[in-house]
């Protein structure tokens, strides 16, 4: 019984260090390890919801995950439903504002920005929010509705609304948002990595490219 509560434990804390590691990675305003965890309303958000997430599954506990998740809601500002399905190492940077619903599924290496919906199109109680891939970012106040699935290295610019399928490392941008096609030999973490280099807009493609410093 002991070492099963020492490997729960350890199993926690490695899962803490590494979603600690991504947001460090991933926010360039974020200092250390400690700051991370002490002021980073999308890291309380997802510890949160992950142990909501566990709750939930036992079906004789679903209000007390509702009731945890609420609460996290009240503390972070990021509403997650704890039916909901997220991979490794999500972040969500600045967290307000953030709804991801019932039956949305994402993926690993996920970015989030503030005021982004994972939300549904129908009242029906059947699967109606999206299906992220993994090492997708999707822009400040983007709204992705309905049933679609964003394929893997997918960019959402900030503020789009899609309602289509985006396909695998396509950007789309605007309302509704139109996929552009991956412009061959930019890394997708390129795009948004706002932590290193400047960008250098290469006419004639739409796309940015770093350039040198
Ligand atoms: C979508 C995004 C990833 C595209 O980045 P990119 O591939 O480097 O593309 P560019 O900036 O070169 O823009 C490409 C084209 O899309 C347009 N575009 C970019 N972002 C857009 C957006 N959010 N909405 C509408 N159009 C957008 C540009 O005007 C440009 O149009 P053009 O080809 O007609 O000139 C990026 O613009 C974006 O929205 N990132 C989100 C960042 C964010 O939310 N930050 C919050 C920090 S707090």
């Amino acid at each position: 019984m002991a070492s099963h509560w020492r490997t729960t434990a350890r199993t926690a804390r490695d899962a803490i260090l590494e979603d600690l590691d991504a947001a460090i990675a991933r926010d360039p305003a974020a200092g250390s390890r400690r700051e991370a965890f002490l002021t980073s309303p999308g890291l309380h958000a997802i510890w949160g919801y992950r142990l909501a997430h566990r709750i939930w599954q036992h079906p004789a506990y679903r209000l007390p995950a509702r009731v945890l998740s609420h609460v996290t809601r009240a503390v972070t500002g990021v509403e997650i439903h704890p039916g909901a399905t997220i991979g490794r190492r999500f972040f969500i940077d600045h967290g307000m504002g953030v709804v991801i619903g019932e039956t949305a599924e994402v993926g690993d290496d996920v970015m989030l920005y503030h005021g982004v919906t994972l939300g549904g199109r129908s009242l029906r109680r059947v699967k109606r929010h999206p299906t992220v891939g993994s090492r997708v970012t999707v822009g400040a106040g983007a709204q992705v509705l309905g049933p679609v699935t964003i394929g893997d290295d997918v960019q959402i610019g900030a503020n789009s609304v899609v309602v289509k399928d985006v396909p695998a490392g396509a950007v789309a941008v605007g309302i509704p948002a139109q996929v552009r096609a991956p412009v061959p030999g930019l890394e997708p973490e390129e795009l948004l990595d706002h932590r290193s280099g400047h960008l250098d807009l290469t006419p004639g493609t739409g796309r940015s490219r770093r350039g040198p410093r």
